[in-house]
């Protein structure tokens, strides 16, 4: 298990693990105001759906950190809206900040340091049921492997990404310890290389069988015959199924079908987002032109080239199999399977 991050208590501050200096340095940022946290989401220190939630739930309670005049309740408030400026795709963001809107809302009297407990005990509760959704993705993702497969990942869906069990990865986590042996390539997934540098550096430390490519070899790795399925995490989860993740992932998901393979998603239940539709109305990031032009310092494009960068894409349900949350499998049609999925929690927290 590789967590992004520690909140601690001591020094009432987030350590977090600096994911852009992946896999050469484990290095540690002590996170202290929620204006660091947000720098530290805008340029991918932090990144991942779940943890990008994580991270900002924290971040809120930042807020509260030292003494001031304001009234804590606006001074949290004013913070869950600057923290939902930072990224706009992963839906886990915005869930993590109406969960402390919500707790916020809840205690509209108390003081700064009764108010700060509560938003600690709600990040806190924010983390621990990711750490526990992710067990339960990783079950219930086996149940769709067998012993010696290979599968294909895109993008960074394990610990760091989340709250440390993964998402896409979970299965291939928990596989050893049930068992069973997977093997993984990994896509290299440019312009910003999350699968080399994070997935590939999860996959080594975890001792699961991995093999590095480039985005563009997948089609031809599938031909031939290397990889049983192709596995993804997932940043926003439409009402009908539609799935928003890391650039790329469309792609793959095309090649899976002309290869007759199963396309999987594994995400939380906290990436389905009811309110949006379908894929068309997620909002996809664009991104500074220079993570095309100048890949990790070195100019690799002509001056002044025009360059479009956008960070996701949406991935039609009709191309997916089947979508694993720790809730259990889900298969199409989404739209009404998701919905009795969640209907069916409701009815079970009453
Ligand atoms: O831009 P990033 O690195 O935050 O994008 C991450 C992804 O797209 C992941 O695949 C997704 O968040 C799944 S996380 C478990």
């Amino acid at each position: 298990m590789i967590p992004p991050l520690h909140w601690n208590d001591e020094a009432f501050r987030v350590d977090l693990l600096d994911q852009t200096r992946l896999p050469v340095e484990e290095h540690w940022l002590e996170i202290e105001t929620p204006e660091a946290m947000a720098e530290a989401i805008r340029m991918l220190r932090v990144r991942g759906a779940p943890a990008i939630g994580i991270a900002a739930a924290y971040g809120v309670v930042l807020a509260l950190r030292g003494e001031d005049a304001a009234s804590p309740q606006q001074t949290a408030l004013e913070t869950i809206e600057m923290l939902a400026q930072t990224r706009p795709t992963a839906v886990n963001l915005f869930w993590a900040l109406n969960r402390m809107r919500e707790a916020v809302a809840a205690h509209p009297e108390v003081s700064r340091g009764a108010l700060r407990n509560r938003l600690l005990e709600e990040a806190r509760a924010i983390e621990a049921e990711d750490r526990e959704a992710g067990r339960r993705l990783g079950a219930h993702g086996l149940t769709l492997f067998e012993d010696g497969m290979t599968v294909l990942t895109h993008c960074h869906a394990g610990g760091v990404a989340t709250s440390g069990f993964g998402t896409a990865l979970a299965p291939l986590l928990l596989a050893g310890d049930r068992g069973v042996r997977l093997r993984a390539y990994v896509d290299e997934t440019r312009p910003l290389l999350q699968g080399s540098r994070i997935t590939a550096w999860e996959l080594g430390r975890a001792g699961v069988p991995a093999t590095l490519i480039t985005d563009s070899m997948a089609g031809h790795v599938m031909q031939q015959g290397r990889v049983d399925a192709v596995i993804v995490g997932a940043d926003r989860i439409a009402a009908n199924g539609d799935t928003a993740n890391k650039i790329g992932t469309y792609t793959l998901a095309v090649l899976a079908h002309a290869h007759s393979l199963p396309f999987y998603v594994s995400a939380p239940v906290s990436t389905i987002d009811f309110d949006t539709p379908d894929g068309a109305a997620i909002v996809i990031e664009e991104r500074a032109s220079r993570e095309v032009t100048h890949g990790f310092g070195r100019q690799t494009a002509p001056d002044g080239v025009a360059v479009y960068n956008p960070a996701f894409d949406v991935t039609p349900a009709r191309l997916i199999t089947a979508i694993i949350t720790e809730h259990g499998v889900v298969r199409p049609p989404f739209e009404a399977t998701l919905r009795v999925l969640r209907d069916e929690r409701v009815a079970a927290a009453q």
